[in-house]
């Protein structure tokens, strides 16, 4: 996690950094700092706390120091307090450097460098990079190594990027090379944005898109080194490597708060929108069919594969759970998700005709990264949905669904979901399509799915409605969340969203459960939300709800508009639209993402940056 961002150019790196970190902040928000070369010096500056506390103790932007690194951390090793806090000066004071990831090896690094006199302030796994880096630049005695001292810089990054198991993304200054800037990526995202005269490294495009949208992005093993006259790329084996030039396809209005007063409020009521874009193109309904260019050639395994294994962490796996159950639905393969953190680790049976899909609106998420890889290895097709254009998943997935919902900034996913299960539930038509289908079908699921927008554009109008409702229970302390077939998923995603926002403990239940033990939970006043539209168990889930009622529980319903049978049974009603039952999580979540802001908003606290999280888990 955490966001990396450096600058090499000729104007000064002070407020391109401060404002690079705050497009970078949703990554981690526990500490912040800058590296400034300044003469023949490097200035740090750092502090624990937001980009707002560093700002506060930053003095004026000398327009000299026009190269700089800086970070906004999430902490994986030592507290997040000032020292700790990144950029880390090696032993020498001569090398700065930022980094994002995990280095495995640094205890063993660590005491081998105290052993050979090098000194540590932080308790940090980075600072280990920064002195070995060190040690290997001042320590050249009888090395194979350049004699001239700007090779000999790169050729100690090199050696020590050799020595590290684990993952980085690196910004690194040395204060004898005033003019130059070297970046390296291995397991965390790096970016490389190419302007005019000048030249941003990031973590992710959102940070380089104010200065140019031609970018290039580093692979596994590869560094890139940058002065004034130009840059160049090799592998950290010292390959030179051509890179392609891409463009960056967001503009910045996508990553501004464009009136809200939380990214997650516009990425709620984005929701209509961005599922028109990315269903846009993809519905046929001329030729009754549905178009996923990205699947291409394997379409044809996908067609014939016997069981399909979704992977994926969090929000993203609760929409693998719909998926699940959307494509033994509609195109009758067995499918199964899996946390991909658990995945990882299994010893799990790949055989010829498995499909593995990925879903991740980061693309970089560790785990589910890490569930790709293995998948590959055991010989498995594996297919990417992801919204982050170029991110390691899209990259290292032989065929992929892009999102296509624009930058999500907010830390608690919502467009992404809603897109994720529409995705899927494109999947699920076409695979039912090229399997057994009848065309009649194939007609009805594709004109429902191509309604979910403005279905989703009436439940936002209800926001003022269940904002009374937030305000009338968000003082309590424990919750349930509760739903059944299609909308179980839709619970668990309620109550993570409600969790990771408002920090109010709730759980989320395939509703006939709660009677094998969490019934026990119940008190007097005890909120308790049922997504209760018209389906296939809608008589099941109202017994459910008398079971919570008759112990004292307050009910909020999600149920259909005009469906007054359920009134009596709710203290507090939400209505919907009415909705084919394979569709509805993609309309019957959106009172529960708005629930959860507004309680959030409620209890004083900070949607976008809720503690201790951030939006890319780019760790184990
Ligand atoms: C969502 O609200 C969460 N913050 C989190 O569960 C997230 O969905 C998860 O970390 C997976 O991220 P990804 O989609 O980028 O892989
Ligand atoms: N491991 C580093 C630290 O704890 C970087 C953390 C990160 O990438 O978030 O400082």
């Amino acid at each position: 996690m955490c966001g990396i961002v450096a600058y090499l150019g000729k104007k000064p790196a002070q407020p391109i950094l401060i404002e690079g970190l705050k497009r970078l902040e949703y990554r981690g928000y526990d500490s912040a700092g800058l590296g400034l070369i300044n003469g023949s010096e490097i200035k740090i500056i750092k502090s624990s706390g937001r980009i707002s506390v560093l700002e506060e103790i930053l003095g004026e932007p000398d327009p000299k120091e026009v190269v700089g690194i800086g970070h906004t951390r999430w902490a994986t090793h030592g507290q997040p307090n000032t020292i700790n806090a990144h950029p880390h000066l090696d032993y020498t004071g001569k090398i700065a450097l930022a980094h994002n990831g995990i280095i495995e090896n640094y205890s063993t690094l660590k005491t081998w460098l105290i052993s050979k006199g090098c000194t540590f302030k932080s308790e940090t796994d980075t600072e280990v990079i920064a002195n070995l880096i060190g040690y290997l630049y001042s320590n050249t005695d009888g090395k194979d190594c350049p004699k001239d001292d700007q090779n000999r810089f790169e050729w100690a990054v090199q050696h020590a990027l050799n020595e590290l198991v684990g993952t980085y993304g690196l910004a690194i200054i040395c204060a004898d090379f005033p003019e130059m800037l070297i970046g390296a990526k291995k397991g965390s995202p790096l970016i490389l944005g190419l302007g005019k005269n000048e030249y941003v490294i990031a973590s992710d495009a959102a940070a380089i898109v104010e200065h140019t949208t031609q970018v290039i992005y580093l692979s596994d093993n590869e560094m890139v080194t940058i002065t004034p006259q130009g840059f160049h790329t090799k592998t950290i084996d010292n390959v030179e490597i051509h890179k392609e030039l891409k463009q960056i396809e967001f503009s910045l209005n996508a990553i501004e708060l464009d009136g809200f007063k939380h990214y997650m409020l516009k990425e709620i009521y984005e929701q209509p929108k961005a599922l028109g874009m990315c269903l846009g193109g993809r519905l046929d309904l001329r030729d009754n069919r549905v178009v996923l260019g990205g699947i291409g050639k394997y379409w044809r395994e996908f067609t014939r594969s016997k069981r399909i294994i979704i992977n994926a962490c969090g929000t993203a796996w609760h929409a693998g759970l719909i998926g699940e159950f959307l494509i033994e639905q509609l195109a009758r393969i067995n499918a199964e998700t899996q946390y991909a953190s658990e995945f990882r680790y299994r010893n799990p049976i790949i055989e010829d005709d498995t499909v593995v899909i990925a879903i991740s609106q980061s693309g970089e998420t560790a785990d589910t990264l890490a569930a790709v890889e293995q998948a590959r290895e055991r010989g498995a097709i594996t297919l990417g949905i992801v919204n982050v254009v170029g991110s390691t998943i899209a990259r290292t997935t032989d065929a992929g669904v892009y999102l296509r919902v624009g930058p999500e900034i907010g830390v608690a996913s919502t467009k992404a979901f809603t897109a994720q299960v529409a995705v899927l539930a494109m999947l699920g038509i076409e695979l039912g399509r090229r399997r057994h289908l009848s065309a009649e079908q194939v007609r009805c699921y594709i004109q429902e799915l191509s309604r979910i927008p403005s279905k989703i554009e009436d439940v936002l109008t209800l926001s003022d409605h269940i904002k009374k409702i937030a305000e009338a229970t968000c003082d309590r302390e424990n919750w349930l969340f509760l739903g059944r077939g299609f909308n179980y998923p839709v619970a668990l995603e309620g109550a993570l969203k409600l969790k990771e926002i408002s920090y109010i403990h709730a759980e989320g239940l395939p509703a006939a459960e709660m009677k094998h033990g969490p019934i026990a939970l119940i008190t007097k006043g005890m909120p308790a939300v049922f997504i209760a539209t018209k389906c296939s168990q809608y008589d099941k889930i109202i017994g459910n709800i008398e079971e919570v009622r008759a112990r004292g529980g307050r009910t909020i319903v999600v149920a259909n508009k005009g469906d007054d049978n359920i009134r009596p049974y709710a203290d507090f009603l939400i209505e919907v639209p009415e909705v084919l039952e394979e569709f509805q999580p993609m309309v019957t979540v959106v009172p529960l993402q708005i629930l959860a802001y507004h309680a959030a908003v409620l209890r004083g606290h900070d949607v976008d940056k809720p503690r201790n999280l951030a939006k890319s888990v780019t760790v184990e």
